[in-house]
């Protein structure tokens, strides 16, 4: 048997290796991006895909009263935006105007993308439910776009405090 030691379950859930890390963007004219790295493919026909919410995020209070939001996946060159919409609130700035993002109006949805990211899907919002500390705020995928040399590898990944991009491929098809 391989040797293993015990470890407090919370901290034991921090050990999954890597997640995504993408911007959702919420609301109209009172928009605000908030960065999420509990977010997961839900189905894949229809698309469907979750974003992890706390309580406590001014964004929560904006999820509830959107019928929609956008989820937008950052290139590496976005790291720093992507911090700063993860430490401030939009209850006390306006984060596209302090980061420089630009919002753009959703095909499908009231609200806007964020023109930067390589990839924007827009969501229209199909359930709701919690779970221990997050509200997961799932949506159907009704518009997908993407750069035209969308590169998986600049897509930012996000685990323990560090940010990366893919690394080494151990298994080709
Ligand atoms: C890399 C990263 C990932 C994050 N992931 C989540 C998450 O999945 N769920 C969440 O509620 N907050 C997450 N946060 C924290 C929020 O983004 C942060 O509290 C933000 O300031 C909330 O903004 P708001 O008050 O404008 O909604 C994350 C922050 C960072 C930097």
């Amino acid at each position: 048997m391989v040797a293993k030691i015990e470890m407090n379950p919370v901290r034991g859930i921090r050990t999954f290796p890597s997640f995504p890390v993408v911007m959702a963007v919420v609301g109209t004219e009172e928009k605000n991006i908030i960065t999420l790295a509990l977010v997961h493919v839900f189905s894949f026909n229809p698309p469907m895909i979750g974003i992890g919410v706390m309580p406590s995020r001014y964004s929560h209070e904006l999820l509830h009263r959107s019928p929609d939001f956008s989820v937008n996946i950052p290139c590496k060159e976005l790291v720093e935006e992507t911090l700063f919409c993860g430490e401030r609130s939009g209850k006390d700035v306006d984060k596209f105007e302090e980061t420089g993002l630009t919002a753009v109006p959703g095909k499908r949805i009231g609200s806007p993308i964020i023109d930067e990211c390589i990839v924007n899907l827009e969501c229209r919002k199909v359930q709701v439910f919690d779970t221990g500390d997050h509200t997961w705020f799932i949506g159907e995928v009704v518009c997908a776009q993407t750069v035209d040399n969308f590169d998986r590898e600049r897509a930012l990944l996000y685990w323990a405090g560090e940010f990366r991009t893919l690394g080494e491929l151990i298994r080709g098809r």
